[in-house]
């Protein structure tokens, strides 16, 4: 084979530039010296709804879909890296001996409150409760300080409201605040301190969008303020070994950034939610590095601040008018714990223009979505008339075991006659109308029989698995199997 001359070369010129390099050496270094001006803080545009960060001003955020949601703010480079220099290896404990006592958790005797956390406060732990303004979160957490003050000193730090409207509400319900100490100030480090020196058994920092943090230039209530300031409160709980309870408001686009970008940082996630004209108040845990997230805990607002509901079914049900078309009741499950709601439907002509669909408590979505399945599956066309849903109470429900109620009270609407109101109705539709196994049945229908119910319209599979029920256990494949038995198939009658 004949090697041609380029390849020849190679060896050549590559040698060549090699002692060209060897002759050049060390870059002599220029004698003049430039002066730079200050580093300008790094700036950036961060989404206030869920800490989405941009070089550039962009109207809708890429993360959370949010629209005009981005602010200006200072970045704070992140805590320089631990990885230089070598350290000496740290003994690990063994799980096992662990103390337990680290876990003990702290009731504050509010049964409702101590339910969705697991027992009771753990100390030490950072503690996230959201909701819209004006649903009670405040009044949530000074009840649960007059509970604990009993145990030592209570810091209740508000940046919102001052000493004496917090004390007008105190006296409101009822609680003479002995123990319980009040900090108007929103300036992070002298809060810090005060914890520091006071020692208290409980914080409560109402609320966490009002406190600043002077290592951050931005706003109070920016992303950068949140995260920092919580970080620094995550420390001093830990370090403390107190409880910190943070108020978070979940606010409409963009004014304040919202407790989404907390959720990561803090220990749990309470939200408490509620239709802002209905009394009714609903404490559900999102996030629990402690338990389980499960359970949720029902309040009623009054004068006296908010009380607990021992008997939320009773209570919801309270006011059902039997015999009522479009009125259908279903066992749905919050947590391990059965509840029974109302599910009210109204169905009208429409009078002009596109049908309109409103839910309330429900998600409309889904309600959508089952009324497409009404109309292919059940012959029940709607493609004409305006459907309303509305869970009685002011509860939101999202378990898709109510989709069969939601199903048979518009069906219900529609033919105009009343469900039979004996019966509850529980099971998942999916899109070829069938009708789906749902968890826990047993314990649902055990909560139906104690109102007084008598019948219970449920999914085929799920009837299956349960041996003996008090109630009349009617088990359904389908959602035309479902209507017939409710009495609403066309012209049919009850079976
Ligand atoms: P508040 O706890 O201040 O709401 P948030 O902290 O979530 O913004 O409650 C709002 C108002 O409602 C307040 O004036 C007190 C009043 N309220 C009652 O009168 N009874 C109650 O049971 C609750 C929860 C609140
Ligand atoms: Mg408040």
């Amino acid at each position: 084979m004949e090697v041609p001359a380029s390849w020849a070369l190679w060896p050549i010129l590559a040698s060549a530039g090699r002692t060209r390099t060897a002759r050049a050496g060390p870059r002599r270094r220029s004698p003049i010296l430039v002066v730079m001006p200050p580093a300008k803080p790094k700036v950036a545009f961060v989404c206030q709804q869920c800490g989405f960060d941009s070089p550039k001003w962009i109207g809708r955020c890429p993360q959370c879909d949010g629209w005009n949601s981005f602010v200006e703010e200072r970045v704070v480079p992140p805590p320089k890296g631990r990885d230089g220099g070598a350290r000496a290896p740290r003994v690990a404990i063994p799980l096992a001996d662990v103390p337990s006592s680290a876990e003990a958790r702290i009731p504050t005797g509010i049964g409702e409150f101590d339910r969705v956390l697991g027992g009771g406060i753990v100390p030490g732990s950072l503690v996230l409760l959201g909701g819209d303004p004006g649903i009670g979160k405040s009044s949530l957490l000074m009840q649960a300080s007059a509970r604990l003050s009993g145990r030592g000193r209570i810091l209740y730090v508000s940046g919102e409201e001052s000493a004496a409207q917090v004390k007008m509400r105190a006296r409101r319900f009822g609680i003479d605040g002995d123990g319980i100490l009040l900090l108007p100030e929103t300036d992070l480090s002298t809060i810090i301190e005060t914890i520091r020196a006071t020692k208290p058994v409980l914080v409560v920092i109402d609320s966490i969008q009002t406190m600043t943090s002077d290592a951050i230039g931005s706003a109070a209530g920016g992303v950068s303020q949140l995260r920092e300031c919580t970080a620094r409160l995550l420390e001093v709980a830990k370090g403390e070994e107190v409880p910190i309870f943070l108020i978070g408001h979940v606010t409409k686009e963009g004014a304040v950034a919202g407790p989404r970008v907390l959720e990561h940082i803090v220990d749990a996630v309470l939200y408490l939610e509620g239709e802002r004209f209905h009394s009714f108040r609903v404490l559900r845990a999102t996030k629990d590095r402690f338990g389980s997230t499960d359970e949720v805990g029902v309040f009623e607002m009054s004068e006296s601040g908010l009380q607990e509901v021992a008997d939320p079914s009773g209570v919801f049900l309270e006011e059902r008018g039997r015999g009522v078309p479009g009125s259908v009741v279903v066992p749905t499950l919050e947590g391990t714990r059965p509840l029974l709601v109302e599910v009210q439907a109204l169905v009208t002509p429409t009078s002009f223009g596109l049908p309109r669909r409103t839910a309330n408590g429900a998600d409309l979505q889904r309600v959508i979505l089952l009324l497409a399945v009404l109309g292919k599956r059940a012959g029940l066309s709607l493609g004409q008339h305006d459907v309303y849903v509305n869970l009685v109470g002011g509860l939101r429900v999202r378990e898709p075991a109510t989709d069969l109620a939601v199903a048979v009270a518009v069906a219900s609407a529609l033919r105009d006659r009343p469900a039979d109101p004996r019966a509850v109705f529980v099971g998942e539709l999916g899109l070829g109308g069938e009708v789906r196994r749902v968890q826990r049945l047993a314990s649902r229908l055990r909560e139906a029989e104690r109102l007084g119910f008598e019948r219970a319209i449920v999914p085929a599979a799920s009837a299956r698995d349960l041996d003996g029920s008090a109630l009349e256990v009617v088990a359904v494949k389908d959602l035309r199997e479902a209507l017939a038995r409710a009495g609403l198939s066309d012209g049919g009658r009850p079976s």
